[in-house]
Protein backbone atom coordinates (compact mmCIF):
# COMPACT_ATOMS: atom_id res chain seq x y z
CA UNK A 1 0.00 0.00 0.00
CA UNK A 2 1.19 3.54 -0.32
CA UNK A 3 0.10 6.71 0.72
CA UNK A 4 0.08 10.03 -1.41
CA UNK A 5 0.06 13.70 0.19
CA UNK A 6 -0.22 16.69 -1.48
CA UNK A 7 0.61 20.11 0.17
CA UNK A 8 0.65 23.89 -0.29
CA UNK A 9 3.10 26.48 0.39
CA UNK A 10 3.44 30.00 -0.25
CA UNK A 11 6.97 32.25 -1.31
CA UNK A 12 7.98 34.75 0.91
CA UNK A 13 9.76 37.87 0.51
CA UNK A 14 12.22 39.18 3.07
CA UNK A 15 11.73 42.55 4.21
CA UNK A 16 14.96 41.78 6.67
CA UNK A 17 16.99 39.43 4.34
CA UNK A 18 18.67 36.51 5.04
CA UNK A 19 22.23 36.73 3.51
CA UNK A 20 25.08 34.01 4.78
CA UNK A 21 25.11 30.44 6.23
CA UNK A 22 27.23 30.60 9.61
CA UNK A 23 26.85 26.96 9.02
CA UNK A 24 26.37 25.74 5.37
CA UNK A 25 25.25 22.06 6.17
CA UNK A 26 22.91 22.73 8.71
CA UNK A 27 21.82 26.20 6.63
CA UNK A 28 21.90 28.19 10.48
CA UNK A 29 22.03 32.10 9.28
CA UNK A 30 24.35 34.70 10.48
CA UNK A 31 21.40 36.87 11.51
CA UNK A 32 17.64 36.55 12.10
CA UNK A 33 15.35 37.68 8.81
CA UNK A 34 11.60 38.80 8.46
CA UNK A 35 9.55 37.95 5.87
CA UNK A 36 5.88 38.31 4.05
CA UNK A 37 4.73 35.08 2.63
CA UNK A 38 2.65 35.97 -0.48
CA UNK A 39 -1.06 34.97 -1.41
CA UNK A 40 -0.07 34.25 -5.36
CA UNK A 41 2.77 32.49 -5.61
CA UNK A 42 2.72 29.10 -3.99
CA UNK A 43 3.86 25.65 -5.36
CA UNK A 44 2.03 22.61 -4.76
CA UNK A 45 3.75 19.17 -4.62
CA UNK A 46 2.71 15.13 -3.92
CA UNK A 47 5.13 12.80 -2.11
CA UNK A 48 4.47 9.52 -2.35
CA UNK A 49 6.70 6.39 -0.28
CA UNK A 50 6.61 3.31 -2.48
CA UNK A 51 8.91 0.48 -0.77
CA UNK A 52 8.82 -1.23 -4.94
CA UNK A 53 11.21 1.90 -6.17
CA UNK A 54 14.70 1.33 -6.57
CA UNK A 55 15.35 5.57 -6.63
CA UNK A 56 13.72 8.82 -5.65
CA UNK A 57 11.81 10.52 -8.98
CA UNK A 58 11.34 13.82 -9.30
CA UNK A 59 8.97 15.77 -11.78
CA UNK A 60 8.02 19.58 -12.08
CA UNK A 61 5.39 21.05 -13.80
CA UNK A 62 5.07 17.64 -15.41
CA UNK A 63 8.84 17.23 -16.79
CA UNK A 64 11.19 14.60 -15.10
CA UNK A 65 14.07 16.53 -13.89
CA UNK A 66 17.29 15.46 -12.13
CA UNK A 67 15.88 14.30 -8.00
CA UNK A 68 19.81 14.98 -6.42
CA UNK A 69 18.80 17.85 -4.00
CA UNK A 70 15.30 16.19 -3.38
CA UNK A 71 16.99 12.72 -2.52
CA UNK A 72 19.15 14.49 -0.16
CA UNK A 73 16.62 16.26 1.23
CA UNK A 74 14.56 13.36 1.50
CA UNK A 75 17.08 11.24 3.42
CA UNK A 76 16.93 13.67 6.10
CA UNK A 77 13.09 12.56 5.89
CA UNK A 78 13.71 8.96 5.91
CA UNK A 79 16.22 9.33 9.06
CA UNK A 80 13.72 10.92 11.34
CA UNK A 81 10.89 8.43 10.34
CA UNK A 82 13.27 4.98 9.97
CA UNK A 83 11.69 4.64 6.38
CA UNK A 84 13.65 3.08 3.93
CA UNK A 85 11.34 3.23 0.47
CA UNK A 86 11.77 6.10 -2.04
CA UNK A 87 9.43 8.41 -2.99
CA UNK A 88 7.63 9.80 -6.14
CA UNK A 89 7.89 13.69 -6.05
CA UNK A 90 5.70 16.07 -8.07
CA UNK A 91 5.73 19.31 -7.85
CA UNK A 92 3.39 22.12 -10.05
CA UNK A 93 4.55 26.04 -9.51
CA UNK A 94 2.10 28.18 -9.91
CA UNK A 95 2.86 31.43 -10.79
CA UNK A 96 0.36 34.00 -12.42
CA UNK A 97 2.33 34.74 -15.31
CA UNK A 98 5.89 33.20 -16.65
CA UNK A 99 7.56 35.02 -14.49
CA UNK A 100 10.76 33.51 -12.80
CA UNK A 101 9.72 33.61 -9.74
CA UNK A 102 10.07 30.35 -8.73
CA UNK A 103 10.86 29.76 -5.20
CA UNK A 104 13.16 27.30 -3.22
CA UNK A 105 11.24 28.81 0.12
CA UNK A 106 7.51 27.38 -1.34
CA UNK A 107 9.38 24.45 -2.67
CA UNK A 108 10.93 23.29 0.18
CA UNK A 109 8.08 24.25 2.43
CA UNK A 110 5.64 22.14 0.46
CA UNK A 111 8.08 19.03 0.09
CA UNK A 112 9.18 19.31 3.92
CA UNK A 113 4.90 19.25 4.87
CA UNK A 114 4.48 16.93 2.55
CA UNK A 115 7.41 14.01 2.68
CA UNK A 116 7.34 14.13 6.77
CA UNK A 117 3.28 13.44 6.24
CA UNK A 118 3.76 10.50 3.27
CA UNK A 119 6.37 9.19 5.80
CA UNK A 120 4.06 9.43 9.08
CA UNK A 121 5.84 11.65 11.18
CA UNK A 122 3.59 14.54 12.50
CA UNK A 123 6.04 17.36 12.89
CA UNK A 124 5.16 20.04 14.61
CA UNK A 125 5.38 23.77 13.09
CA UNK A 126 8.57 24.29 14.82
CA UNK A 127 9.44 21.27 13.63
CA UNK A 128 8.67 21.49 9.67
CA UNK A 129 10.30 25.02 9.91
CA UNK A 130 13.78 23.30 11.29
CA UNK A 131 13.22 20.72 8.55
CA UNK A 132 12.13 23.22 5.62
CA UNK A 133 15.47 25.31 6.51
CA UNK A 134 17.58 22.13 6.05
CA UNK A 135 16.02 22.47 2.20
CA UNK A 136 16.41 25.89 1.54
CA UNK A 137 17.04 28.68 4.17
CA UNK A 138 14.42 30.83 3.33
CA UNK A 139 11.65 27.91 2.87
CA UNK A 140 12.17 28.14 7.15
CA UNK A 141 9.78 31.04 7.00
CA UNK A 142 7.13 29.78 4.03
CA UNK A 143 5.59 27.18 6.88
CA UNK A 144 4.06 30.21 8.17
CA UNK A 145 1.59 32.57 6.85
CA UNK A 146 1.68 36.39 6.53
CA UNK A 147 4.60 37.93 8.44
CA UNK A 148 7.13 35.56 9.52
CA UNK A 149 10.45 36.04 11.77
CA UNK A 150 13.48 32.99 11.10
CA UNK A 151 15.43 33.23 14.35
CA UNK A 152 19.46 32.79 13.64
CA UNK A 153 19.30 30.51 16.84
CA UNK A 154 22.35 29.09 18.58
CA UNK A 155 22.30 25.15 16.43
CA UNK A 156 19.86 23.29 14.87
CA UNK A 157 17.30 23.09 17.32
CA UNK A 158 16.97 26.79 17.81
CA UNK A 159 17.14 28.15 14.29
CA UNK A 160 13.82 28.06 13.27
CA UNK A 161 10.69 30.27 12.06
CA UNK A 162 7.87 31.48 13.83
CA UNK A 163 4.94 33.71 12.80
CA UNK A 164 4.99 37.80 14.15
CA UNK A 165 1.98 38.60 15.17
CA UNK A 166 -0.66 39.99 12.89
CA UNK A 167 -0.15 42.91 11.86
CA UNK A 168 -3.63 46.26 11.36
CA UNK A 169 -1.33 47.37 8.23
CA UNK A 170 -3.23 46.48 5.00
CA UNK A 171 0.28 45.46 3.56
CA UNK A 172 0.35 44.68 -0.23
CA UNK A 173 3.13 43.54 -2.69
CA UNK A 174 4.04 44.58 -5.76
CA UNK A 175 6.39 42.67 -8.08
CA UNK A 176 8.20 44.11 -11.17
CA UNK A 177 9.01 41.62 -13.66
CA UNK A 178 12.42 43.02 -14.94
CA UNK A 179 14.07 39.61 -16.00
CA UNK A 180 12.59 36.42 -15.98
CA UNK A 181 15.82 34.73 -16.64
CA UNK A 182 18.31 32.11 -14.63
CA UNK A 183 19.78 34.10 -12.36
CA UNK A 184 24.15 34.23 -13.52
CA UNK A 185 25.18 33.34 -9.91
CA UNK A 186 22.84 31.12 -7.39
CA UNK A 187 21.99 32.95 -4.31
CA UNK A 188 23.89 29.77 -2.76
CA UNK A 189 27.10 30.34 -4.08
CA UNK A 190 26.86 34.16 -4.54
CA UNK A 191 26.54 33.75 -0.09
CA UNK A 192 29.45 32.24 0.29
CA UNK A 193 31.85 34.27 -1.78
CA UNK A 194 30.30 37.37 0.15
CA UNK A 195 31.10 35.65 3.41
CA UNK A 196 34.71 34.78 1.81
CA UNK A 197 35.83 37.93 0.04
CA UNK A 198 33.54 41.00 0.77
CA UNK A 199 35.00 43.74 3.64
CA UNK A 200 31.03 44.71 4.11
CA UNK A 201 30.29 41.38 5.54
CA UNK A 202 31.10 41.64 8.90
CA UNK A 203 29.32 45.19 8.79
CA UNK A 204 26.13 43.29 7.47
CA UNK A 205 25.53 40.89 10.42
CA UNK A 206 25.94 43.43 12.69
CA UNK A 207 23.45 45.98 11.29
CA UNK A 208 20.71 43.69 9.88
CA UNK A 209 20.46 41.58 13.32
CA UNK A 210 19.96 44.89 14.79
CA UNK A 211 17.51 45.36 12.14
CA UNK A 212 15.62 42.43 12.33
CA UNK A 213 14.79 43.42 16.37
CA UNK A 214 13.53 46.99 14.81
CA UNK A 215 11.71 45.38 11.96
CA UNK A 216 9.45 43.59 15.10
CA UNK A 217 9.38 46.60 16.98
CA UNK A 218 8.28 48.59 13.96
CA UNK A 219 5.43 45.49 12.50
CA UNK A 220 4.06 45.53 16.56
CA UNK A 221 3.56 49.62 16.35
CA UNK A 222 1.46 49.24 13.11
CA UNK A 223 4.49 52.41 11.80
CA UNK A 224 4.74 51.67 8.26
CA UNK A 225 7.35 54.50 7.65
CA UNK A 226 9.16 52.70 9.51
CA UNK A 227 9.04 49.31 8.25
CA UNK A 228 9.34 50.42 4.69
CA UNK A 229 12.60 51.81 5.18
CA UNK A 230 14.02 48.96 7.27
CA UNK A 231 13.18 46.97 4.25
CA UNK A 232 14.99 49.08 1.89
CA UNK A 233 18.00 49.33 3.78
CA UNK A 234 17.93 45.71 4.62
CA UNK A 235 17.75 44.97 0.90
CA UNK A 236 20.48 47.44 -0.29
CA UNK A 237 22.99 46.90 2.43
CA UNK A 238 22.47 43.23 1.67
CA UNK A 239 23.60 44.30 -2.43
CA UNK A 240 26.27 46.51 -0.85
CA UNK A 241 28.02 43.72 0.77
CA UNK A 242 27.43 41.56 -2.74
CA UNK A 243 28.82 44.25 -4.83
CA UNK A 244 32.17 44.49 -2.79
CA UNK A 245 33.42 40.65 -2.70
CA UNK A 246 36.18 40.09 -5.22
CA UNK A 247 35.42 39.81 -8.14
CA UNK A 248 32.63 42.39 -7.85
CA UNK A 249 29.35 41.51 -8.68
CA UNK A 250 25.79 42.61 -8.84
CA UNK A 251 22.24 41.16 -9.56
CA UNK A 252 20.69 44.69 -10.51
CA UNK A 253 20.31 45.54 -14.31
CA UNK A 254 19.35 48.59 -16.11
CA UNK A 255 15.77 48.25 -15.35
CA UNK A 256 16.16 47.37 -11.35
CA UNK A 257 17.36 50.90 -11.33
CA UNK A 258 14.32 52.24 -13.40
CA UNK A 259 12.09 50.41 -11.07
CA UNK A 260 13.93 51.75 -8.18
CA UNK A 261 14.51 55.32 -8.54
CA UNK A 262 10.45 55.58 -9.66
CA UNK A 263 9.86 53.90 -6.26
CA UNK A 264 11.85 57.01 -4.88
CA UNK A 265 9.70 58.98 -6.84
CA UNK A 266 6.08 58.18 -5.35
CA UNK A 267 7.66 58.75 -2.07
CA UNK A 268 9.11 61.88 -2.70
CA UNK A 269 5.32 62.66 -3.85
CA UNK A 270 3.84 61.59 -0.37
CA UNK A 271 2.97 57.53 -1.51
CA UNK A 272 4.38 55.59 1.23
CA UNK A 273 5.60 53.06 -1.27
CA UNK A 274 9.52 50.97 -0.86
CA UNK A 275 11.57 48.41 -2.97
CA UNK A 276 13.42 45.42 -2.04
CA UNK A 277 15.34 43.42 -4.43
CA UNK A 278 16.66 39.60 -4.12
CA UNK A 279 19.36 37.59 -5.72
CA UNK A 280 17.92 38.78 -9.16
CA UNK A 281 16.86 41.76 -11.03
CA UNK A 282 13.34 41.70 -10.15
CA UNK A 283 11.89 44.40 -7.84
CA UNK A 284 9.39 43.85 -5.30
CA UNK A 285 7.29 46.95 -3.98
CA UNK A 286 5.86 47.35 -0.37
CA UNK A 287 3.00 49.51 0.01
CA UNK A 288 -0.57 49.43 1.92
CA UNK A 289 -4.02 48.81 -0.09
CA UNK A 290 -4.85 52.31 -0.65
CA UNK A 291 -1.74 53.47 -2.78
CA UNK A 292 -1.79 50.08 -5.35
CA UNK A 293 -3.43 52.01 -7.64
CA UNK A 294 -0.41 54.77 -7.94
CA UNK A 295 1.91 52.58 -7.14
CA UNK A 296 0.81 50.65 -10.53
CA UNK A 297 0.60 53.52 -12.34
CA UNK A 298 3.75 55.29 -12.09
CA UNK A 299 5.54 51.79 -12.68
CA UNK A 300 3.27 51.31 -16.00
CA UNK A 301 6.04 53.13 -18.35
CA UNK A 302 7.85 50.92 -18.99
CA UNK A 303 6.59 47.86 -16.89
CA UNK A 304 3.07 47.44 -18.23
CA UNK A 305 2.26 43.63 -18.74
CA UNK A 306 4.91 42.94 -16.25
CA UNK A 307 3.28 44.13 -12.67
CA UNK A 308 2.07 41.41 -10.45
CA UNK A 309 0.21 42.68 -7.22
CA UNK A 310 -0.34 40.66 -4.11
CA UNK A 311 -0.89 40.37 -0.77
CA UNK A 312 -0.54 38.39 2.66
CA UNK A 313 -0.43 34.46 2.01
CA UNK A 314 -1.57 31.73 4.26
CA UNK A 315 0.48 28.99 6.10
CA UNK A 316 2.13 25.78 3.91
CA UNK A 317 -1.00 22.80 4.87
CA UNK A 318 -1.95 19.68 3.38
CA UNK A 319 -4.33 19.45 0.32
CA UNK A 320 -4.93 15.84 -0.23
CA UNK A 321 -3.97 12.85 1.51
CA UNK A 322 -4.83 9.53 -0.48
CA UNK A 323 -4.23 5.87 0.06
CA UNK A 324 -4.06 2.93 -2.53
C1 LIG B 1 18.10 37.03 -1.16
O1 LIG B 1 16.95 30.63 0.94
O2 LIG B 1 17.36 30.65 -1.56
O3 LIG B 1 16.13 35.69 -1.08
O4 LIG B 1 19.51 28.69 1.97
O5 LIG B 1 21.11 28.66 0.04
O6 LIG B 1 18.77 27.84 -0.28
P1 LIG B 1 19.68 28.80 0.47
O7 LIG B 1 19.27 30.27 0.04
P2 LIG B 1 17.86 30.95 -0.19
O8 LIG B 1 18.31 32.48 -0.12
C2 LIG B 1 17.43 33.51 -0.01
C3 LIG B 1 18.17 34.80 -0.16
C4 LIG B 1 17.30 36.02 -0.36
C5 LIG B 1 16.93 36.67 0.97
C6 LIG B 1 15.87 36.00 1.79
O9 LIG B 1 14.95 35.36 1.26
O10 LIG B 1 15.93 36.20 3.03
Amino acid sequence: MTHAVTARAHTNIALIKYWGKRDAKLILPYTSSVSLTLADLYTDTTVEFDAALAADTFSLNGEVRPAGKISAFLDLVRAQSGTTAHAHVRSLNHVPTAAGLASSASAFAALAMAASSAAGLALSPTDLSRLARRGSGSASRSIFGGLAIWHRGSDDATSFAEPLPATTLPLKMIVVLVDQGRKAISSRQMMTATIATSPYFPAWVEHNEAAAEKMVRALAANDFAQVGALTEASSMQMHAAIMASEPPFTYFEPETLVAWQKVQALRAGGVPAYATMDAGPNVKILTLAPYVDAVVAALAEPFAGRLLTTGPGPAARILKEASD
